[in-house]
């Protein structure tokens, strides 16, 4: 039996690694990456590759590292055919997570010589970013009914993988936008999935079975599927008008959680959702659909921070991600969202691999308290 019977019901505020990747000052809504707040990455204009370096490598690149690295993730574009086939074999209303799991664990089996060796951990996480990308790209395409599609170089990661996802030449405020999205989302400590895939990757087993494992508990709707479960409570409110009673018959009856809402280690406004929601001001004005939806989120903002704000509970980057996906020209009936979240938490996820394995490695195995029957005879079912 372990020494103390204490449990920290869903290992709140246990520390499970030390990291030198995120910080989070929850009480002041505070989020660095790499010593960077958010709020100054997102207004320098840096493409997320760079924030992919600063994971992998430490340090933000110059020009010449950050074209080397540009060649890695783009290596992996290319996703092997027989990964584009086990995707487009599924139900196209398939979970796009649930699809991004079945493509990782095709590499997992697949891939059979991966070893975790120092010199090779960082090139392969490139590869595996850009075959995010390429694998995302192929499970939007084929709920849409497209053909298959791989991204191409471009000056940017955003942009090459928004022309592949559409067939065409994305707008320049999509590109922003979905670069500043990939950023929000890099990384965030060790959330749920982060930590699922550390438990994974702490056996030595492979860097894929790690995204695996997160990308399975990243779908849930406590987690990153909030960022679709967020948006359909828009979508199921259907009017501004709607929101007051939506939320006297939904939310204050006690029935359902406000998703979107909420967070175990915030106790005020997400800095991220800040940001979502100033990239929604701009972008809702070309997409009439989103901007309806807009309008009602910010209604039940007001609605929810006045009921629940004394608690500590305000919008979470989930609240408005949603909206900027749309107005980006993803429809919400693909349940895309939280797919695009994985393309961007892919990097936070094999950043915290590599420093756990690498540098603190230890089998996680917590233990158990019995609360079971006292010790007694076995007795055969013929006596039973
Ligand atoms: C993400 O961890 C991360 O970093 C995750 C993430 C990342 O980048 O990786 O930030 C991404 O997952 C954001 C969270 C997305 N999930 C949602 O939006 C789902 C809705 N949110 C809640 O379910 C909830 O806020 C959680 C799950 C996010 C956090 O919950 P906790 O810390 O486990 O808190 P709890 O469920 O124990 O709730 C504490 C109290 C309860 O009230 P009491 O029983 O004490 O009276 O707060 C209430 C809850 O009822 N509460 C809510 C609420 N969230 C908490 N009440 C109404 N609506 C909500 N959304």
């Amino acid at each position: 039996m372990p020494e103390s019977e204490e449990i920290s019901r869903g290992l709140e505020d246990v520390n499970i690694k030390w990291t030198r990747l995120t910080t989070i000052d929850g009480e002041k809504g505070i989020l660095r990456y790499g010593g960077y707040s958010i709020e100054d990455i997102i207004n320098s204009g840096a493409k997320v590759e760079e924030i992919q370096y600063l994971f992998l490598y430490g340090e933000l690149p110059n020009k010449e590292k950050l074209e080397k690295f540009r060649e890695n993730v783009e290596k992996g574009y290319n996703v092997p055919g027989y990964i584009i086939e086990t995707i487009r074999k599924l139900p196209k209303e398939s979970d796009s997570v649930a699809m991004q799991m079945t493509a990782f664990a095709s590499l997992a089996a697949a891939e059979t010589k991966f070893k975790w060796n120092k010199e090779t951990n960082r090139e392969l996480a490139a590869l595996s970013i850009g075959r995010m990308a390429g694998i995302t790209v192929n499970v939007y395409r084929h709920f849409m009914g497209m053909e298959p599609a791989i991204p191409e170089h471009s000056d940017s990661f955003a942009k090459s993988f928004l022309k592949a996802a559409f067939g065409k030449e994305p707008s320049q405020e999509s590109i922003d936008a979905m670069n500043a999205a990939l950023i929000l989302y890099t990384d965030h400590e060790v959330p749920a999935s982060t930590t699922a895939g550390l438990v994974a990757v702490s056996t030595l087993s492979d860097i894929y079975s790690g995204v695996t494992a997160a990308l399975a508990a990243l779908k849930g709707p406590l987690h990153g599927g909030a960022a679709e479960a967020a948006i359909a409570q828009f979508a199921e409110i259907g009017d501004e008008n709607n929101v007051e009673n939506w939320f006297k018959n939904n939310i204050l009856s006690g029935n359902r959680r406000l998703m979107g809402f909420g967070h175990r280690v915030y106790k005020t406004y997400d800095p991220r959702a800040k940001i979502f929601k100033s990239f929604a001001e701009k972008l809702v004005k070309n997409n009439k659909e989103a901007e309806k939806l807009f309008k009602i989120a910010k209604k039940l903002e007001e609605l929810g921070i006045k009921q629940y704000g004394a608690k500590g509970i305000y919008p979470n980057t989930d609240f408005y991600s949603g909206i900027v996906y749309m107005a980006i020209g993803f429809p919400l009936k693909n349940n895309i969202y939280t797919g695009l979240f994985a393309l961007s938490r892919i990097t936070g996820w094999q950043a915290h691999f590599i420093e756990y394995v690498e540098e603190q490695h230890r089998l996680i195995r917590p233990r158990a308290v019995y609360k079971g029957p006292e010790p007694r005879q076995f007795l055969p079912i013929n006596k039973r």
